[in-house]
């Protein structure tokens, strides 16, 4: 039996994207270097030498990628500005080249009615902030709110949706702690420090762009979240997995919408709070109108004694569905969003409202990569993609019937791109690029995603 699985009306529809993986032009018209520029000309770094350094040329093609966006149905496109392209030595001088880009790309797109959801840092740091310390030095802070400030002067006339970070965890523990993301370091103590002033940038520059703000903005932020679960039953896995869903999910979330850290909760953090945490600090980070949730698994958490501070490491279980990066694992976005309403937005014990204004709630982030390639008929049948979506859409609408107000819906990515460490064999796009020619084609997928826009929903 088949059912209509429908949205409402005002639901938004979208995709994302970021700079670095795929605007290219990495070094025109005054563009400073970024951290990622660095990382990826250091030999090793990246699978097969890989950089974005041309990627999908998105800032010499972004009119045809509009029309592609026309072509799909998108009502919103969500996309990063590049800090060293604005600001190509982190602070002082504005580079009018790179100001002049975003413009243009925010003019075609309202032109072509699509409305443009602005994320200010999406990884790729201006390599003069890292020479200064990076983001485990506090001023970085405190530049980005400039950063935030002269952007929101100049497109805030035409843009009314502001994401100051995506992924801030990824930023500050990819690149400090992990070290599989530039800058590289892996330091745990860096990376929860670059944490707190990422969180801190966020509050800072949400009061930048309200205060230069031409008309009434939305200021959000986009998180990577993930329901954890042991790998056993067993009191150690047990363990290991809420330590796990605090490093990961309470340490980013709990700040935003309570005004509290769990930093406390690790030995190592109970001896940084003290000195990063500054009186002020987490009443300036609460600050939201807009959550962005980026959803692509589940994560399955093991002890292991070894592994800093949280003393847990990932497992994938044997008989589950991985597409090479991620377990497929649908179920747990439903799960993901009913446990953030539930511990940050249901009202309080006492009957009264939370003390602040809840925020809206959109995925701004949710794919999968497949390894498509165009059949003998010139077509790309990206079944896995489809699936993925069906059913993570389907999750979506069950959390809604539930009672979550989801208010949009941004797949990741458009096109297919840099991939980050993991250089261009992962495609996640709607769209797919020949690298060699740079030709766009839609996949199978992207003609479904542009059903379920004009239908509102889907069978399923
Ligand atoms: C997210 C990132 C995005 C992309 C996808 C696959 O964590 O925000 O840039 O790499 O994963």
């Amino acid at each position: 039996m088949h059912n209509f699985i429908s949205f409402p009306k005002d639901f938004i529809w979208g995709c994302a994207s970021s700079a670095y993986q795929v605007e290219g032009a990495w070094n025109e018209d005054g563009k400073g270097p970024s951290i990622w520029d660095t990382f990826v000309h250091t030999p090793g770094k990246i699978a097969n030498n890989e950089t974005g350094d041309i990627t999908v040329d998105h800032y010499h093609r972004y009119k045809e990628d509009v029309a592609l966006m026309k072509e799909l149905g998108l009502e919103a496109y969500r996309f990063s500005t590049s800090w060293a392209r604005i600001l190509p030595d982190g602070a002082s001088a504005v580079n009018q080249a790179g100001l002049g880009f975003y413009d243009r790309l925010v003019d075609e797109l309202l032109e072509n009615k699509i409305e443009p959801y602005i994320c200010l840092f999406h990884y790729d740091l201006p390599q003069a902030l890292q020479d200064k310390g990076g983001w485990p030095n506090r001023d970085t802070a405190y530049a980005f709110a400039e950063y935030a400030h002269i952007m929101a002067e100049y497109l805030s006339d035409r843009v009314r949706v502001w994401i100051t970070h995506n992924e801030p965890w990824v930023a500050a523990m990819a690149g400090n702690f992990s070290g599989e993301h530039a800058p590289g370091l892996k330091e745990p103590v860096t990376g929860f420090k670059a944490l707190h002033h990422l969180l801190l940038s966020h509050g800072l520059a949400a009061e930048a762009i309200r205060a230069s703000a031409r008309q009434l903005v939305k200021v959000g932020i986009t998180l990577n979240l993930s329901p954890v679960h042991p790998a056993s039953d067993s009191r150690k896995d047990r363990g290991a997995a809420q330590r796990m869903d605090t490093a990961l999910n309470r340490l980013q979330l709990d700040p935003l919408l309570k005004g509290s850290s769990p930093l406390q909760e690790f030995t190592l953090g109970k001896m940084l709070s003290k000195s990063i945490v500054k009186p002020g600090d987490l009443e300036k980070i609460r600050t939201l109108d807009l959550l962005g949730v980026n959803y692509y698994t589940r994560t399955v958490a093991k002890y292991d004694p070894k592994f800093p501070v949280v003393s847990a490491v990932q497992t994938q279980p044997e008989g589950n569905e991985y597409s090479g990066m991620w377990e497929i694992y649908p179920e747990g976005l439903f799960e993901l969003l009913t446990r953030i309403w539930k511990d940050y937005f249901s009202p309080l014990p006492s009957g009264e409202g939370p003390a602040v204004r809840l925020p809206e709630i959109m995925i701004t982030e949710n794919g999968v990569p497949v390894p498509d390639g165009l059949d003998f008929d010139g077509r790309i049948r990206d079944e896995r993609r489809i699936r993925y979506l069906r059913n993570h859409l389907f999750q979506v609408q069950r959390a809604m019937q539930a009672g979550i107000p989801i208010k949009g819906y941004f797949h990741w990515s458009l096109m297919d791109n840099f991939e980050w460490a993991l250089g261009y064999s992962p495609r996640f796009g709607l769209v797919y690029v020949d690298y060699e020619t740079l030709k766009r084609t839609i996949k199978d997928s992207g003609r479904w995603f542009a059903k379920v826009i004009q239908a509102n929903g889907f069978e399923y």
